[in-house]
Order: structure tokens, then C-alpha cells, then sequence
């Protein structure tokens, strides 16, 4: 039997901004980020240490994560693609790192100027130095059922990255969905490839689901009942990678909350708060709420 307990990534700090076309103010990050910690998430990704050329909406990185308040019961992470951003993350007393790469060769080569090799070779590096400080790192890796310049992606070419990112020792593996284009159908021979390349258990993987073709949630039902029981999402469904054309934001948190609490699932978050923030910061960046429950909610 599998637990009822299941743990919310929350990714619109990181994934939700680094998308948007204004460049929000940093002790506005600053502020939904303590408002985010308030609602009962444990996880919260609050951004990235990358190029400022490649993405301008991070270049204050260091001063949202030395400005928020850490909250005890709550993990903070940051998005690092090299060993140049894990100094700056290191230096800061980060305790979670996030690395990424993708199971196609032209989403690695857009995103950061690399192969999937060269771009796991990034990740091994990464892994070790964390090892060796004890800092908890998780993977991502992006395209596992489609990649807007490829196409269709093979559940094999998922599963053999996924492999490496396991052995070098990252505590879990979130399977992004970067341009949502799967299908409850796809997310089930994803997983029966995971399954045969871990001996059977998948308790260390993530799902990371965008909702541009408006599947997210059932693709996550689909996720929940193979067992999987930590998903990312961004609150407000604000975002998209900006090196993947034409895809919008993560599916809603708001949304997956109120699926998670209906299965009768624990998440420990307020959804009544975390409406709130949506709804906040919908407001300041000035775009329609993409939340369906956060809309629902604002018009009772
Ligand atoms: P490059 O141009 O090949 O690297 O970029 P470079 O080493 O030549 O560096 C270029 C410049 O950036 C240099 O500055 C470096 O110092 C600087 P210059 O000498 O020209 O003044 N630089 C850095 N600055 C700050 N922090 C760093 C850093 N590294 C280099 N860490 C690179 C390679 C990886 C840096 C670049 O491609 C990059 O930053 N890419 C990140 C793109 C990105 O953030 N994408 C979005 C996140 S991934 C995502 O959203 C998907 C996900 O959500 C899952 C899903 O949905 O599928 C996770
Ligand atoms: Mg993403």
C-alpha cells in the first residue's frame, strides 16, 4: 500500500518567474516567497544561480535567497547548471541544490549551450562537490515526453538518464514535462521504462508537469496512482522555460492541492492561504490568475 502523505514542490519562485516578461522587483520575490513558506508547503525552489544573459528575471539570486526568511519547517533549493553557480549557491549556505539536463541533445544544446553528456558531466561535477559538503541535491531533467524541437521522446532515452542522475547519488529525480504534451497513456509507459530500469521501485521520483495542452492534472492522477507522491507546481501556474518555445507555466499548485486533499491525499497546506498568494501575486505581475481553483475561489 502506498502512503497518503505526499510532498508539494513548489517551483513558481524559480520556474514561475524566470518566464515572465517584467522583471519583478526583488523584495517582491522576496515577499511571496515568505508568503509561500506561510501556507504549509515544505519545498519551496526559490531560483536559479545561471547566466544573467540567459536569464535576466534570476540575476538577483543571491539577494532573494540571503533576503527571505528561512522558516524551519520548510527545505529551500536552487536551480545550478555549473560549478559556477554552485560557488555563488555554496557561498551562500544553501543546503539543497538542484542540477537539470534533458533527455534530448537540442533541449540541452538550447538551454545550456551543451550535449546531454557534456550537460551530465556538469551534473556529476556538481554531485561530487555537494557530496563531499553533504548538501542534498536533486535532478530534473526536462522533455521526457516531448521536446519542442524533436518531438515525440523515447521513454528509454528518459530512464537512461535518469540511471546516471541515480547512481551519482541525487536524493530524487523530478521527470519533467516541459511543454506538456503527455498524456495519462504516455506518463504509464514512462513509468512501466522506469520500473524496469530501477528493478521495480520508483519512491525516488518526482513529476514536474507544465499544462500548456491543459493535461497536467490528469496526468498527475495518472502519476498518483502508480505511486508516485511528490509533484511539482507554481503557484498561480505562473511560467515556462524560456528556452522552450510556445510552453506556459507549471500546473497550478492551487489545482494540485485541491486534487491531492479530494484523493484524500495529506499534503499539510492551507489551501485557503496559498489562494491568496496566487491571487497577490497574479496581481502584481499583472496577469490573469491561471489557477482554476484561485479563480473559483475569488468568485465565491
Ligand atoms: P555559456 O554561454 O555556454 O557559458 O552558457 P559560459 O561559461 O561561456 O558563460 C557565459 C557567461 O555567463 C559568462 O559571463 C559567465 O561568467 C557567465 P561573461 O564572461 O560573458 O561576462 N556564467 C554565469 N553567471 C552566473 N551564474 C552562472 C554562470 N555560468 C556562466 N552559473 C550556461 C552556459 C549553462 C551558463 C547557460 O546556458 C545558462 O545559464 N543556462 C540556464 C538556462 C536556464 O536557466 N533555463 C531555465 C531553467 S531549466 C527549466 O526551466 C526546466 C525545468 O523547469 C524542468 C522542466 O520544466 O522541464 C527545470
Ligand atoms: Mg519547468
Amino acid at each position: 500500500a502506498f502512503t497518503n502523505m505526499v510532498r508539494v514542490v513548489e517551483v513558481g519562485p524559480r520556474d514561475g518567474l524566470q518566464n515572465i516578461n517584467a522583471v519583478l522587483p526583488t523584495g517582491m520575490k522576496i515577499k511571496l516567497i515568505n508568503q509561500l513558506s506561510q501556507t504549509g508547503l515544505r519545498s519551496i525552489e526559490v531560483t536559479s544561480f545561471v547566466s544573467p544573459k540567459w536569464v535576466p528575471q534570476m540575476a538577483d539570486s543571491s539577494e532573494v535567497y540571503k533576503g527571505i526568511s528561512k522558516y524551519m519547517d520548510v527545505d529551500y533549493s536552487v536551480l545550478v547548471p555549473n560549478v559556477k553557480g554552485l560557488e555563488k549557491a555554496l557561498s551562500l549556505g544553501v543546503k539543497e541544490v538542484v542540477i537539470f539536463t534533458a533527455a534530448t541533445d537540442s533541449f540541452t544544446h538550447h538551454n545550456t549551450n551543451c550535449t546531454i553528456k557534456e550537460s551530465l558531466r556538469h551534473c556529476i561535477t556538481i554531485r561530487q562537490i555537494c557530496k563531499e559538503r553533504k548538501i542534498r541535491t536533486r535532478a530534473v531533467i526536462s522533455c521526457v515526453a516531448g521536446c519542442p524541437y524533436e518531438g515525440e521522446v523515447k521513454p528509454t532515452k528518459v530512464a537512461k538518464v535518469a540511471e546516471t542522475l541515480l547512481d551519482i547519488g541525487c536524493y530524487e529525480i523530478g521527470l519533467g514535462d516541459t511543454i506538456g504534451v503527455a498524456t495519462p497513456k504516455k506518463m504509464g509507459l514512462l513509468f512501466n521504462e522506469i520500473r524496469a530500469m530501477t528493478g521495480g521501485d520508483i519512491w525516488r521520483f518526482a513529476v514536474h508537469c507544465h499544462d500548456t495542452y491543459g493535461q497536467a492534472v490528469a496526468n498527475i492522477y495518472e502519476c498518483l496512482r502508480q505511486g508516485i507522491r511528490v509533484f511539482d507546481s507554481s503557484v498561480a501556474g505562473l511560467g515556462g522555460c524560456p528556452y522552450a518555445p510556445g510552453s506556459s507555466g507549471n500546473v497550478s499548485t492551487e489545482d494540485l492541492v485541491y486534487l491531492l486533499h479530494g484523493e484524500g491525499m495529506e499534503t499539510g497546506i492551507d489551501l485557503d492561504k496559498l489562494v491568496d498568494v496566487g491571487n497577490f501575486i497574479s496581481e502584481q505581475i499583472c496577469v490573469p490568475n491561471r489557477s482554476k481553483v484561485g479563480n473559483a475561489c475569488l468568485s465565491k
